[in-house]
């Protein structure tokens, strides 16, 4: 048992024995270690101004990600390597990204710089080759509001043919070591006079502490849950990890279905999820940025049961299910059932979402899903579908059609789904659907933009139908 946060800071061991369970890296590196390179934009995920990068320590190697400081607890870094900008140059040399932003001229004010800098270094350590789409992909996270992003694009290019080369690379044997050794000094229970974060390592062990401590959160990436400290400044004195429980992060891939374990992350379900139709890789490629890919969760979006959650639609269409777990046992539920009202589950006091299985379309099933935004990168849906469907003698076949963003749960669309397999049209199919849903404007969209756009979307599955009638 580990009873304080240890982890290598840019290289050397750090102790946090005394850090509250709900305080930030940003605000620990900030105000403990006096580290202010990284700084603080936005506190919610969305400017990137705070990232720093993480390595995890697996089968002998270091894999590096970019995350967001300002919504990381301090116990979620226990057993890594933590790097912030002080932490790239060696000596008076600057590291390549560091020297590439410099030579290309990337930073006039320099406020977002350290956390470009940042990306392009997870990018670099990552063996990233210096393509636009990469690039682009790799910076989305991150906004600048001064420099413009020519330059920056022109400095990553620049620096990632170098092979990810610099001064971590003779240090990664004796990393890997540390991070194993403190890994291996069995699980985190920090219990300070703040409160406490436990990482258990076993379902059993999870479902006890869940069991024992009702009053305790759960948190698996942090993403949506960190939010509750920074914007709503609550106070989590207890806080019980999830994703110390290798079963929570596997995922099985079979002919048939998809399981994935809840504290599966999308950066690790991506090429999984990618398969089963090129719209759903895009649309996790625009589901936060990397930073909140890197540590967001399929078991944290259905449990926050968001309206506008990315996932439950196509989720949804699928014909997914979830496996709840507790000290009492466990059982598995239809995705329709779990959603029970706004921001409602069916997940009742000690219980966990175990695990997601996804059933792959059957062969000839059609499968798409749809997000509507006002930015393409990192915003969160005004509207987002789904559909699957079968082609039977040219027939449209047991449709399920699927929701977020036009009621109070991401929900089915039972009428236009009765309507497209009676009618045959998707238009009139789409002209069922204002039986389903009476949505609501917010600052996303309107009501009326909100049914339009998903009535559209029928438009475009219809098309799709007639591509695979073909
Ligand atoms: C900048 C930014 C951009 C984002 N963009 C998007 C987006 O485009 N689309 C989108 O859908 N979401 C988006 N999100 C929201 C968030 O990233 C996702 O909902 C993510 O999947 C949450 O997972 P997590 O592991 O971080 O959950 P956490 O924050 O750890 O947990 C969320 C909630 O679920 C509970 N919980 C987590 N896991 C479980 C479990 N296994 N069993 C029971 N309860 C559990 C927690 O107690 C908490 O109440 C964004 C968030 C940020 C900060
Ligand atoms: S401060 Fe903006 S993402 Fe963290
Ligand atoms: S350099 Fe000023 S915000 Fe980017």
């Amino acid at each position: 048992m580990s009873n304080s946060v240890r982890f290598l800071l840019n290289g050397l061991t750090e102790v946090a024995a005394e850090a509250p369970p709900d305080l930030s890296v940003l605000q620990w590196l900030r105000t403990h270690c006096r580290l202010t390179g990284t700084k603080e934009g936005c506190a919610e995920g969305d400017c990137g101004a705070c990232t720093i990068v993480l390595a995890d320590a697996h089968e002998g190697a270091l894999s590096w990600r970019a995350a967001n400081a300002c919504i990381l607890m301090m116990g979620q870094v226990h057993g890594k390597l933590l790097v912030t900008v002080e932490g790239l140059a060696d000596g008076a040399l600057l590291h390549p990204v560091q020297a590439a932003m410099v030579e290309r001229h990337a930073s006039q004010c320099g406020f977002c710089t350290p956390g470009f800098v940042m990306s392009l270094f997870a990018a670099y350590r990552q063996g990233e080759a210096p393509e636009t789409e990469a690039i682009h992909d790799a910076l989305a996270g991150n906004l600048c509001r001064c420099t413009g992003y020519r330059p920056i694009v022109d400095a990553a290019r620049d620096a990632l043919p170098s092979g990810g080369i610099d001064r971590f690379t003779p240090m990664e044997p004796a990393i890997v070591a540390s991070l194993h050794a403190i890994n291996n000094a069995g699980a985190l229970d920090c219990v300070t006079k703040h409160g406490r974060f436990t990482a258990p390592r076993t379902r059993a062990d999870l479902a006890r502490e869940l069991a024992a401590n009702p009053e305790a959160r759960i948190i698996s990436g942090g993403t949506d849950l960190a939010l509750d400290i920074t914007k709503r400044h609550q106070r989590l004195p207890h806080l019980i990890s999830l994703v110390s429980v290798p079963e929570l992060r596997r995922i099985e891939v079979s002919d048939i279905e998809i399981i994935a374990g809840a504290a599966a992350t999308y950066a690790e379900l991506l090429p999984h999820l990618a398969m089963l139709d090129p719209s759903f890789e895009v649309l996790l490629r625009r589901l936060g940025s990397r930073q909140i890919r890197s540590l967001g969760t399929i078991g944290g979006n259905l449990a926050n049961a968001s309206p506008i959650g990315d996932t439950p639609p196509a989720l949804l269409a699928l014909g997914a299910f979830v496996r709840l777990e507790s000290a009492a046992g466990s059982r598995e539920l239809g995705l329709d059932d779990f959603f029970t009202g706004y921001r409602r589950t069916a997940l009742q006091p000690g219980e966990f979402i175990e695990s997601v299985r996804i059933p792959k379309p059957a062969h000839g099933a059609l499968f798409r899903v749809d997000k509507i935004s006002r930015r393409f990168d990192q915003d969160i849906s005004a509207v987002c579908g789904a559909i699957a469907f079968s082609l039977r003698d040219g027939l449209i076949h047991a449709p399920r059609i699927a929701f977020g963003g036009m009621a109070a749960t991401p929900l089915r669309a039972r009428h236009a789904e009765a309507a497209l397999v009676e009618t045959q049209s998707f238009e009139r199919a789409a002209d069922a659907l204002a039986q389903d849903f009476q949505p609501l404007s917010d600052f996303r969209a309107s009501a009326g933009y909100r049914l339009q756009t998903a009535q559209n979307l029928f438009e475009r599955w219809r098309l799709i139908a007639a591509e695979a009638r073909t």
